[in-house]
C-alpha cells in the first residue's frame, strides 16, 4: 500500500543544546535527518517525501539531499512556528493522496514492517499512530505530591510515524486552525474530532533524539545493528 510522509525538520533542537538544528547532528558519520531519510527512500511503498524546513537552512538541506542521493523529496516548504504548524505546511503544499504518514525527522530507527503495519491500519480505519507500553510506574503529581497511581495497563508512550487518510487529518488540521487549538501531536486533532485513534505496538528503539543522552542509545542501536 502506497502512501508519502511529511517529515518536520524545522525544529531548533533547544533540549539538545548542541546550538543548531539537531538533525544535522552525526550517528556514525551521518546526519540523523539522512539516517531517517534513507528508511523511506528505501521503502518501496513511499512514492513522496516532504519536509518542512527552516528557510534559512533550505539550501544546505538541498546540498545534502544531493550528497546522499535521497531523490523521493517532492517539496521543502517552509515550516512553522510550532510542529503542527510545520506538519501543515506540508500538507497544504500537497496532492492529495490516499495515506499521508507523519514522522518526526528526529526518530532515525523507525522500520519498515512498523511503517506497513501503520499503512494498512490507516487504509482500513483511517487513524493509527505508533506506540508502546509505559514500563514504568506511572503516578499523578499535583504541587510535588501524589494524587493518584495511574494503572500502567492503560498507559501507552506514543511516537510517530502517526499515519491517515489524507482526507481526515487534512479536515483536522482545518478544524484545529478555526479553533486555534495546538496539539503535541496529529493524533489529538483527529481526537477532536470524535474520530477514533488506533494504536500500533512499535518498539522501544524508535527514540526521539531529544537530549544528549539519547545520542549515546542511537549509537548502540547503530552498533547492534551492524554486528
Ligand atoms: N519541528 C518542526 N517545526 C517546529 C518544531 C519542531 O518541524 N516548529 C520538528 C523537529 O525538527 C523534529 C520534530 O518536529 O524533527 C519533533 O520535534 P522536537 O523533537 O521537539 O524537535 P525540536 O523542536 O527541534 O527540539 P526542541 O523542542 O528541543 O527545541
Ligand atoms: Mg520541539
Amino acid at each position: 500500500m502506497q502512501y508519502e510522509v511529511v517529515l518536520p525538520a524545522a525544529g531548533s533542537g533547544k533540549r539538545m543544546g548542541a546550538g543548531q538544528n539537531k538533525l544535522f547532528l552525526q550517528l556514525n558519520e551521518k546526519p540523523i535527518l539522512i539516517h531517517t531519510l534513507e528508511v523511506f527512500q528505501s521503502d518501496e511503498d513511499c512514492t513522496g517525501i516532504w519536509l518542512a524546513v527552516k528557510p534559512e537552512e533550505r539550501e544546505y538541506i538541498q546540498g545534502l539531499l544531493e550528497r546522499y542521493h535521497i531523490t523521493k523529496v517532492k517539496g521543502l516548504p517552509n515550516g512553522g512556528q510550532e510542529r503542527q504548524h510545520s506538519v501543515q505546511s506540508c500538507m497544504k503544499a500537497m496532492q492529495q493522496v490516499e495515506i499521508v504518514l507523519v514522522h518526526d525527522a528526529a526518530r532515525p530507527f523507525i522500520t519498515k514492517p512498523i511503517i506497513s503495519r501503520l499503512v494498512g491500519a490507516a487504509q482500513e480505519k483511517g487513524a493509527a499512530i505508533a506506540g508502546v507500553r509505559a514500563k514504568d510506574t506511572m503516578k499523578k503529581v499535583r504541587d510535588g505530591v501524589i494524587v493518584e497511581t495511574v494503572d500502567r495497563e492503560s498507559l501507552w508512550m506514543i511516537q510517530t510515524p502517526q499515519a491517515f487518510r489524507f482526507k481526515l487529518l487534512q479536515q483536522a488540521e482545518n478544524h484545529a486552525e478555526e479553533q486555534g487549538f495546538l496539539g503535541t501531536d496529529e493524533a489529538m486533532l483527529v481526537e477532536r474530532l470524535g474520530h477514533q485513534v488506533h494504536i500500533v505496538e512499535s518498539t522501544y528503539e524508535n527514540v526521539k533524539m531529544t537530549t544528549k543522552e539519547d545520542l549515546i542509545f542511537g549509537e548502540a542501536i547503530l552498533r547492534q545493528r551492524n554486528n
